[in-house]
């Protein structure tokens, strides 16, 4: 996995190294006696960068001041340094922590492991909420996210989506925020004339008894087929769907059956992903509301006829036509999202509500917030589009016209049959091995949704996703079972003082470090609606840890070491557990 850029990372002690570092060039101004002309903080914090080199974690460029002041690089550096000296050994011992030196007109500071366990291990251990923030106290995020189609299968597509708006879920809800999960289910729509059609013709109840939605989906595939020959089955179709529209009984029935199977199969999926959402209201629930939407852009004057149908034009503003009616008077998608979108607006008042939604929708939602917004409504720019790029399944890409769609259930039975060959040869005494199995296979399924940047395309190969040495979700797993595996073996209660001075070497420091990125990262998540950099987050930090291990025994007959370096432990725990838990991955004690 590629590192990711920082962005606006805090340093533990952020403030107090601005602070110093400003004081510090202030008495190099001061010694030239130009005290009046030095730098504010602020100036000061725009200088700082924060490395990773081992040599230095923060760095202040000092041949600024040499050129302000016109005097040699290496006297402003030395007065630099002997001023932050200075302001430390003004401090208690226990806050002296830095090394300094200078270098080509720079001032570098390295702390010791020992300021960052400090700064961070009691926080970690001691609350549940490392990484949370109230900066959304009292505001609704709406998500709407995975809206699978009723009659036909969960596929793999519909999965990125939910695995997507099921992380953003937590992430947003971690940082104050009320999150409020939609699943727009596909319930209604021509394709449903088509479907009734289908199952007028050639289904019976029989073929609904073992695997209706299967059945379904295969009448529906029969249906596109043989209307390539016979185009009436077309206007058909279309009749059966006005039909439904207008409540006529025979076609509801149908429908409502359709649906039934449908939910009781996604409900299945659900179930094994852990996933709930708040509403599950699909088109359908906007049926009653389309009347009053129209009406509300009518009042703007938005509508207008064009070739029968009634439309937005958005021609000026190069996205086309948004469709309101066909001629026939049938609704389209794009109208029950506009009656969604009022709907929400009213019932939540949200800050942002997020369409977790593939990239080929782009135009659709383009039009839908476009509409929204000519109509006046000042929330429209909290109306977002998240999308996300295909999914290629070992080379097949997915599409479900064509029928050769991949089952989300077949895909998890494969991943759960290759996770419990893996678990026996590794572990042959476990227990539950079944579940365990289950666990894991949804781990690396789940895992391989954000393993890359959401507008990327993935390429789902078994053995990467399930590999526990690769950047997956079994690995992630993995790190966390040692990591239980350790306390067992420890198996005393954590000390409520550690012995912060131990903690010495780079390998601990680098966990430390680590560790105390969390909270950006959940920020930034947040605000690029990505994921991902969760994800990679925590393949960071289980490789860091898995350094240390390494190189290091953790339980050895050194008590204070043992007990400090089993709280480090114990905070990387936790840390892992936290971002399984937001991405929808089960954190697993034995594998
Ligand atoms: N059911 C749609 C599909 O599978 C996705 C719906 C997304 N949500 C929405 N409000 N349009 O393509």
């Amino acid at each position: 996995m590629k590192k990711e850029k920082e962005k606006n990372y805090r340093y533990p002690f952020y403030d107090q190294i601005v602070n110093s570092s400003t004081a510090a060039i202030r008495s190099v101004y001061e010694h030239f006696d130009r005290a009046d002309e030095a730098p504010t903080e602020e100036t000061v914090a725009g200088w700082i960068t924060l490395s990773s080199d081992p040599r230095a974690d923060v760095t202040l460029p000092m041949y600024r001041v040499a050129k302000h002041l016109g005097q040699p690089p290496a006297t402003v550096s030395g007065l630099a340094v002997d001023d932050l000296k200075r302001q430390e050994q003004a401090r208690e011992p226990t806050e002296q922590h830095c090394t300094y030196n200078f270098e080509g007109g720079y001032v570098n500071r390295l702390f010791k492991p020992d300021h960052f366990a400090q700064e961070l291990l009691p926080d970690i251990l001691s609350s549940s909420s490392y990484g949370s923030d109230t900066e959304g106290q009292g505001r609704n995020v709406v998500i709407d996210f995975s809206s699978p189609n009723i009659a036909k299968p969960f596929g793999v597509g519909h999965l990125r989506s939910t695995v997507i708006g099921n992380a953003l879920y937590h992430i947003f809800e971690k940082l104050g925020y009320n999150s409020i999960g939609i699943n727009h289910l596909g319930d209604w729509g021509t394709q449903f004339g088509k479907m009734i059609v289908a199952f007028k013709h050639w289904g019976s109840d029989e073929m609904l008894k073992d695997d209706p939605v299967r059945a379904l989906f295969n009448l529906y595939t029969k249906f596109h087929r043989e209307a390539k020959e016979n185009p009436e089955l077309d206007d058909e179709a279309r009749a059966e769907f006005k039909r439904l529209e207008e409540g006529e009984e025979e076609a509801t029935r149908l429908w409502k059956r359709f649906k039934d199977y449908s939910l009781e199969e996604f409900n299945r999926i659900y179930d094994i992903l852990g996933i709930r959402f708040d509403y599950n209201t699909g088109e359908s629930f906007y049926n009653d509301k389309i009347d009053s939407t129209i009406s509300l852009l009518e009042e703007k004057n938005l509508p207008e006829i064009s070739q029968e149908a009634l439309i937005v034009n958005l021609e000026k503003y190069d996205l086309g036509a948004c469709l309101l009616k066909k001629g026939d008077d049938a609704t389209l998608y794009a109208t029950r999202d506009l009656a969604g979108i009022l709907y929400r607006h009213d019932e939540f008042d949200f800050a942002k509500c997020l369409y977790v939604v593939g990239a080929s929708q782009a135009l659709h939602f383009k039009q839908v917030f476009k509409v929204i917004e000519l109509a006046g409504y000042d929330f429209s720019d909290g109306l977002v589009h998240v999308p996300f790029g295909w999914i290629r399944f070992e080379e097949k890409a997915m599409s479900t016209r064509e029928g050769n769609i991949i089952f989300l259930d077949d895909v998890i039975s494969q991943a759960k049959e290759i996770a419990r060959k893996i678990i026996i040869e590794k572990n042959p005494d476990i227990e539950d091995v079944d579940k365990t199995a289950e666990q894991i296979g949804v781990g690396a399924v789940v895992f391989a949704q954000t393993s890359v940047r959401r507008m990327k395309d993935i390429d789902f190969r078994w053995e990467d996703a399930l590999s526990f040495e690769g950047e997956t979700g079994p690995y992630l797993q993995y790190t966390h079972a040692r990591l239980c595996s350790l306390a067992r073996k420890y198996d005393r209660q954590l000390p409520d003082t550690i012995g912060y001075d131990l903690f010495v070497e780079p390998e601990e420091k680098n966990v430390l470090l680590t560790l105390s990125r969390y909270p950006d990262k959940i920020s930034q998540a947040a605000s690029e609606y990505e994921p991902f950099v969760i994800s990679a987050y925590l393949i960071d930090l289980a490789q860091e840890f898995n350094t240390f291990y390494q190189k290091h025994r953790i339980i050895t007959d050194d008590e204070p070491l043992t007990a400090a370096r089993m709280c480090l432990s114990e905070a990387v725990r936790i840390v892992i557990a936290d971002g399984l838990a937001i991405l929808g991955i089960a954190a697993l004690e034995r594998m």
